[in-house]
């Protein structure tokens, strides 16, 4: 199968492909299908680095030596087509050390295929639960190291590059590692674009149980505000190893806000610790994280702090990060809603999220469609409906 975009915007796709530069110089460029093919030996099930809901992602070396990650997406429609050929170009357009760039891509006939450097790391699901679990490589500079380059990408997509663009999937398996264990921000590419002046949208909801601001999950409201929220959720995920929705005895399921809000109260932060690190941490360093964390995840979006301020609290640049929370606001989810988080089911998990993820925009039907939208109010008061095309 040839190269050849029958997607839209070809001409200007093919411009990015001559003007733009990967940090180490190297454009991205089209793949064939053939080359992708053969690169990944066929697709096989002995490449798969994992599964998501756009599709499978298999490991791959090409004639020229490079390693890379091949994201195969499932089948696509016409409008699937063009947000393909959209994201890919925001994709081509987004630098920072932070982030997953494109490698490249390939659009035939039937196939939609995206191009990425290989992450020897994999994710940061994958050393928390999965694969790399049982082994202890993430001690506590690392987990710092994490935390703040994750924030400093996401600090790039919400102030730096234009327009600014909402992640809404911030979670351990979108947050990849490279052979320093620096973070990169994976998948901001099928993310939202924020038109200049826009302060928020409504949206269909897109992303993970566990990680979702309420105001998302509950109204479609979308701002950077809401991926502050996931950060806050990642973060706590970070310091104490704990997935964000975790299975009781006897049934029950528990958010990682829910299990941590007692232990804070009674101000006992050092049983809050991943228990892997075996006390070895910075108890300043703790307590700053978790203040960053607390004030994330506040239920009120107007108060959460930016990324910008999150940077600089973690980084202790700024008092605010400093001045110990005596709370942090949990959040429950509705019976039913934890009843489709099948993926955070499976102890050991790889690929998935430690939450379920809806079927993307094509599935129609969110996993948050049975939210009660109707009844209820938007304490806010903020949000007037902006709507914008999902
Ligand atoms: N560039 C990469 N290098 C190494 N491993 C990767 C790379 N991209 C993805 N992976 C692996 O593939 C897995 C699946 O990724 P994928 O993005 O498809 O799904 P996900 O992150 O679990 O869910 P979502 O679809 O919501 O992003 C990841 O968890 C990661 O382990
Ligand atoms: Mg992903």
């Amino acid at each position: 199968m040839g190269s050849h975009l029958s997607c839209c915007g070809s001409e200007k796709v093919e411009e990015g492909l001559t003007t733009i530069a990967t940090p180490n110089n190297a454009t991205w460029r089209i793949f064939t299908y053939k080359e992708l093919h053969t690169a990944t030996n066929g697709f096989s099930d002995d490449n798969k680095l994992g599964e998501g809901g756009f599709g499978s992602v298999y490991w791959g070396k090409t004639s020229d030596g490079l390693q890379i990650a091949v994201k195969k997406l499932k089948a696509m429609n016409s409008k699937a087509e063009m947000e393909f050929a959209v994201e890919v170009e925001v994709l081509g357009r987004v630098r920072h050390k932070n982030l997953l760039g494109l490698r490249g891509y390939c659009a035939g006939t039937d196939q939609r295929l995206i191009v990425y450097d290989y992450m020897p790391n994999l994710s940061l699901l994958s050393h928390l639960y999965g694969q790399f679990a049982g082994e202890f490589q993430l001690d506590w500079k690392t987990r710092m190291k994490i935390a703040i380059g994750s924030a400093e990408g996401l600090l790039y997509l919400h102030h730096e590059v234009t327009p600014h663009i909402i992640h809404r999937d911030i979670k351990a398996s979108n947050v990849l590692l490279d052979s320093d264990f620096e973070p990169l921000v994976a998948d901001f590419g099928f993310a939202k674009l924020i038109p200049e002046g826009v302060s928020h949208m409504t949206t269909r909801v897109k992303g993970t149980l566990g990680y979702l601001a309420p105001e998302y999950a509950m109204w479609g409201k979308v701002s950077e505000s809401c991926d502050v929220y996931s950060f806050g959720i990642l973060l706590l995920e970070i310091l104490t190893g704990r997935k964000p929705i975790e299975k009781l005895p006897g049934g029950l399921k528990r958010t990682i806000t829910e299990w941590a809000e007692p232990l804070i109260m009674k101000g006992k932060l050092k049983e809050l610790v991943d228990p892997k690190l075996r006390g070895n941490f910075d108890e300043n360093q703790l307590k700053q994280s978790l203040n960053v964390a607390a004030l994330c995840v506040q239920s009120d979006p107007e108060k959460r702090p930016n990324m910008k301020e999150v940077v600089n609290m973690l980084k202790g640049y700024d008092p605010r990060g400093k001045m110990m929370q005596t709370r942090i606001e949990s959040v429950k989810y509705k019976e039913e809603l934890l009843a489709l988080d099948q993926i955070s089911d499976d102890e050991h998990d790889s690929c998935g999220g430690g939450g379920g993820r809806d079927g993307g925009e094509e599935s129609g039907l969110g996993v948050f469609d049975v939210m009660e939208v109707q009844p209820m109010r938007d304490p806010y008061n903020r949000f007037r409906d902006q709507k914008m095309p999902n």
